[in-house]
């Protein structure tokens, strides 16, 4: 297993290319299930889940082609997928897939859309919290699909196809929206989702169905209107820039000081962020080429943060405001509400000298004069990339293990810090 080393104290400077994002290619991915015609995404990651979800679409039967370097490119463009489903010759979505990435649970919709039947693993519990997916069954149910459960398996069929329906969500899921969304884009007449997420990924997958052929109105806001059609075509759609990467290097700049450019960062996907990051002390400013983000001799002040749905502060960025409020002037509260388990990254944390309590969703952060290096692990994505912001700001070697969390989500962490003036490298086993 590979290891990333950071030797703290550099400061960042220069140009971090900004890729797509993770949460809006994998459902556009997904959504490729639902036509025989090609979908051409530009901008995906390459990332090692878009790499798994590759091989769960070629499981249902999608020819899959990407890309080569193309001469004019510069290596930051992101990969250019091709997914063609011609004919589903799989409905089932086998546990040992699923349970590797639980957004494959969301190719639930589009398979019950067009095959009418589907089998798809319960994905189980994650290192972040229980995670159910009852909002997805009884959104599905609503337009008319009947789900058994059968040895761990969610059964779905719609003997005569979906039809439309009312779907008002309990709480806000982006995951249900996107399986649900999906769904209706081929179910007969009206579906209206009410609460349901307006995360920027989910206006981007829309639009890309919409391409296809879908007719979705509303999506970005709290209630989605479709109106069912006949069959979905091909499309090419790019991938809107990622808001937590982008997020996650504005909060490195700040632990690190400096000033990078963000390129191709847009302010709007992240609203909330930036304003928690301007009163923290950094300086943030829109630019034509994307974000520029300092901070330059000033100290960080404490910030108090609640994880929200979009366009809140994103649960998705707790654990790297978290790393950065280490070393902040004063005490800051950081309240998670999203997932119950999320707050893996304190012990590690405090490995490195930070000084934090927990009680229940809260986290007390006290600000200390200076981290130490250390060795760290984390037991998911964003916990694990928290712990990389720390080791930009700790005293001498921190070295983050288990890498395959972050490979899952950061594409090129260490070159794109290192490119900056990080200290980083990776040490392969
Ligand atoms: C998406 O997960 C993201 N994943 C997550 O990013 C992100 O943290 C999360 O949304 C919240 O923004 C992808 O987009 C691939 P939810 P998702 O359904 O859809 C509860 C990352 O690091 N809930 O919005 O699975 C659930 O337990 C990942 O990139 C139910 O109760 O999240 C949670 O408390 C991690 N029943 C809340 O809703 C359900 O049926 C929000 O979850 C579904 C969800």
């Amino acid at each position: 297993m590979d290891r990333i080393r950071i030797t703290g104290g550099q400061q960042l400077n220069g140009t971090i290319p900004i890729s797509g994002a993770k949460n809006a290619a994998l459902p556009l991915m997904i959504a490729s299930l639902l036509t025989p015609d090609t979908i051409t995404l530009k901008n995906v990651p390459n990332l090692a889940d878009v790499s798994l979800l590759i091989r769960i679409l070629r499981n249902h039967g999608v020819d899959t082609a990407v890309d080569g370097k193309r001469a004019n490119g510069n290596g930051h463009q992101g990969d250019t997928l091709h997914l063609t489903a011609r004919d589903i010759v799989d409905t089932t979505a086998p546990y040992d897939m699923v349970r590797r990435m639980r957004a494959s649970f969301w190719v639930l919709g589009p398979l019950l859309a067009r095959e009418h039947q589907a089998r798809v693993s319960l994905p189980g519990g994650c290192a972040i919290g229980t995670r159910p997916v009852d909002l997805h069954l009884t959104g599905l149910q609503a337009l008319g699909a009947e789900i058994s459960l059968d040895g761990g398996y969610v059964v779905a069929k719609a003997p005569g196809g979906l039809r439309g329906g009312v779907v008002s969500f309990p709480k806000v899921s982006v995951g249900a929206t996107h399986n649900v969304m999906m769904a209706a884009t081929m179910a007969k007449g009206e579906t209206v989702l009410e609460n349901a997420a307006c995360e920027p990924e989910v206006a981007d997958v829309a639009s890309c169905l919409n391409k296809m052929g879908a007719k979705i109105d509303g999506a970005g806001t709290h209630t989605i209107t479709i109106q069912g059609v006949e069959e979905l075509e091909g499309a090419t759609h790019t991938v809107l820039p990622d808001r937590i990467e982008t997020g996650t290097y504005a909060m490195a700049v700040g632990a690190a000081g400096g000033e990078v450019l963000l390129e191709g960062a847009r302010a709007d996907l992240l609203p909330s962020v930036l304003e928690v990051l301007r009163q923290a002390g950094l300086e943030v400013a829109e630019t034509n080429r994307g974000l520029r983000v300092a901070r330059n001799g000033a100290g960080l002040s404490a910030v108090n943060v609640t994880t929200e749905p979009f366009p809140g502060f994103p649960t998705d960025l707790q654990a790297q405001l978290m790393a950065l409020m280490c070393r902040a002037d004063g005490v800051s509260q950081i309240r998670e509400t999203i997932f119950e388990n999320r707050f893996m990254h304190v012990q590690e944390l405090a490995r490195l000298g930070a000084d934090i309590t927990v009680s229940g969703d809260m986290a007390k952060v006290r600000g200390v004069a200076a981290l130490r290096g250390a060795e760290v692990m984390a037991t998911d994505l964003r916990a694990s990339v928290s712990l990389v912001i720390a080791g930009l700001m700790a005293e001498g070697e921190t070295v983050v293990n288990r890498v395959y969390h972050l490979d899952r989500g950061f594409e090129r962490l260490e070159e794109k810090l290192g490119s900056c003036g990080a200290r980083i490298e990776r040490l392969s086993s």
